[in-house]
């Protein structure tokens, strides 16, 4: 499993997004998280602002819709040229069309988890998705402390994956940091967000290459090597 960080956004200065993308050129993704006040109490971007991030961002945006009728806008934000679009599974009411649309489109196609909903319901849709975003903070709002209850849902997570080709990527969300990313890459994540990490440092570039070899000397649980 390659090890990749997604730095997220939410933790940047919003009057300046393009120098934002601009400074963690060292990570993988760009973690744009789309926020409709509605899904989670809190408002963020929309669709006008991906697209002038597109064209300033050195990096692929990894765009997480916390939005209601993710069934209705997520195809937009993969023909608009981003490179995966995560959709909720409390929210979406045909999510096996949705991530149909989004492939379709070009983008790869994610489903997140809230800490609450549990994933083995979900092991049919593997086969439809790219990643899974598990939730390590409830979403709405960057700076969270991260929840070590949902640690063992990663492993189960990460088993369930492996059990159908290893293919879909595992990402983790919410209070990823130097103190805790060990935690998550040893129960199987290889997909890291992190926004208050990365751009509440003084220097996020080096950040995330503190994040990425912490998380890249990890053993993953049950890989053995
Ligand atoms: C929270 C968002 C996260 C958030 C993470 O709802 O989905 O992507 O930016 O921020 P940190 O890493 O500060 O917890
Ligand atoms: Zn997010």
């Amino acid at each position: 499993m390659a090890v990749q960080i997604s730095p997220s956004i939410l933790s940047a200065d919003f009057a300046r997004l393009a120098e934002a993308a601009a400074a963690v050129s060292n990570a993988d993704w760009l973690h744009v998280d789309v926020m409709d006040n509605h899904f989670v109490p809190n408002l963020t971007l929309g669709l006008p602002v991906v697209e002038s991030l597109l064209k300033a961002s050195p990096l692929p945006l990894d765009c997480h819709l916390m939005i209601d009728d993710p069934d209705r806008w997520a195809p937009a934000y993969a023909e608009a040229g981003t490179g995966s679009v995560t959709i909720h599974a409390e929210a979406a009411k045909a999510p096996v069309r949705t991530l149909r649309e989004i492939r379709a489109a070009g983008a790869r196609a994610g489903l997140a988890l809230n800490p609450a909903t549990p994933v083995e319901p979900y092991e049919d849709l593997l086969g439809e998705i790219d990643m899974l975003l598990l939730m390590t903070v409830e979403p709405g709002f960057g700076g969270q402390r991260f929840l070590d209850m949902v640690l063992p849902k990663i492993r189960r997570s990460r088993e369930l994956i492996e059990a159908h080709g290893g293919r879909v990527w595992l990402q983790v969300d919410g209070g990823v940091s130097e103190r805790t990313i060990e935690r998550c890459a040893e129960a199987g994540a290889d997909v890291f967000v992190a926004g208050n990490a990365v751009y509440g440092a003084e220097d996020p570039a080096h950040a995330v290459d503190v994040l990425r070899s912490i998380a890249a000397k990890t053993d993953p649980a049950g890989e053995g090597a």
